[in-house]
Formats: C-alpha cells, sequence, structure tokens
C-alpha cells in the first residue's frame, strides 16, 4: 500500500473561523475526514500534521525516505517565504503536490510567489477544500 504523508502549515488549523470570506466554513477536521474517505476508497494509507511550525515541518519532510511515497502539502503562509521548506522538500526528491484553498494570484502581491511550487510536481489552488481532493486524487493517479 502507498503511503502519503499531508502536511497543513501555519494557522489551518484555525479553518472553518478563520477569515471565513476567503477560507470558507470547512473545518480542517472536515477537510481530514474527506482526504481519509477518498484514501480509503482509493487504498492508500494516509498520515496528516499540521504544523504551525517552520522547523517542525522541515524535520517532517527530512524523515519522509523510507516512510511515505508522497506528499501533499498546504504550506500556508511559508509558501511565500521559506526557503528550509522549498529545499527540505528538494533534498527529500519526493513526489510533491502543493494545495491552497485560495487562488493565491488573486489576492494581495506579497502572497502572488510561491517558493514551493518549483519543487512540486503540480500545484492546485482556488477551489476551497476541494484542492486538497483534487491534489490528493492527482497524487494517487501518479503513484
Ligand atoms: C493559503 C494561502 C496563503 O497565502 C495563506 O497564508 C494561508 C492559506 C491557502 O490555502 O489559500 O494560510 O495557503
Amino acid at each position: 500500500m502507498k503511503r502519503i504523508l499531508v502536511i497543513h502549515g501555519p494557522n489551518l488549523d484555525l479553518l472553518g473561523q478563520r477569515e471565513p470570506v476567503i477560507y470558507g466554513r470547512v473545518t480542517l477536521k472536515e477537510i481530514n475526514r474527506e482526504l481519509q474517505r477518498i484514501a480509503k476508497k482509493r487504498k492508500v494509507s494516509l498520515t496528516i500534521k499540521q504544523s504551525n511550525y517552520e522547523g517542525e515541518i522541515v524535520g517532517l519532510i527530512g524523515k519522509i525516505k523510507n516512510k511515505y511515497d508522497a506528499l501533499l502539502i498546504n504550506p500556508a503562509a511559508y509558501t511565500h517565504t521559506s526557503v528550509a521548506i522549498r529545499d527540505a522538500i528538494a533534498a527529500a526528491n519526493v513526489l510533491t503536490v502543493e494545495v491552497h484553498l485560495s487562488n493565491i494570484y488573486s489576492r494581495e502581491e506579497f502572497r502572488q510567489k510561491s517558493l514551493i511550487s518549483p519543487v512540486a510536481k503540480g500545484t492546485i489552488m482556488g477551489f476551497g477544500p476541494k484542492s486538497y481532493s483534487l491534489g490528493l486524487e492527482a497524487l494517487i493517479d501518479l503513484l
């Protein structure tokens, strides 16, 4: 069975109550439940982590080898700032799909750059919680 690590970055634990006009009312728990439903249906194993700490996310990615076959990540605010997370993904050389709830290119200028996209196989954004489901399905198809 293929193993996929899902990482939710900072503040995504607040989904449902955080800026609902932008991120909607669906909670992280509900997103995770839907991801587990897809994983069960597609017969892959999912481990899901959320962290508000850049170093912790770097550590998780650094230990990915021999444990997981792919990474689904919403780096959240670190998308736009973290050379460390980008380097960790490049070093792990693991199949990675980046997702975002919102379309970062239709938002503030400081969000309109992803340091992660160049090291990801692909990026899905702008579809709310559906970005995660689409990202997971794409990742499983690639595996
Ligand atoms: C986000 C977009 C980021 O710019 C923001 O910092 C987030 C969430 C998204 O999923 O739309 O926290 O990654």
